[in-house]
């Protein structure tokens, strides 16, 4: 199910904006015309990637290193602390863009199911 996050002029080129969608958080990251949607929170230790540096293709959490692609979710930098905890995939959601509208799919309970 879509549900409506923001428009997309809310969100700066290169930037990124945490939404609540469905009651949940997840974070929004745009380069150009392309919206992504993420878990708000590293698999890691479920701490914000919204502080993290995001470079059009990955986002990088900011407290122990590591990176995800937002194409998929893997983990694409695998610091050795984490082989020990969490999850080694970002959970993604699908993301139309319609009448200047970001739209998310994300199916009830769908975010507290993946994490
Ligand atoms: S909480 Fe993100 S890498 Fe540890």
């Amino acid at each position: 199910m879509e549900h409506d996050a923001c428009a997309l002029a809310a969100i700066s080129d290169g930037g990124k904006k945490v939404v609540a969608v469905n009651g949940e958080k997840v974070l929004l990251l745009r380069k150009g015309e392309d919206v992504w949607a993420v878990d708000a929170r590293c698999p890691h230790m479920k701490l914000p990637l919204s502080t993290g540096k995001w470079d059009g293709k990955s986002i990088k959490c900011r407290f122990h290193g590591a990176c995800y692609s937002v194409a998929d979710g893997s983990r694409t930098k695998a610091p050795w602390l984490l082989a020990s905890a969490g999850s080694d995939t970002l959970p993604t959601y699908s993301v139309t863009i319609r009448d200047g509208r970001i739209l998310v799919g994300v199916a009830d309970g769908e975010v507290a199911r993946a994490s």
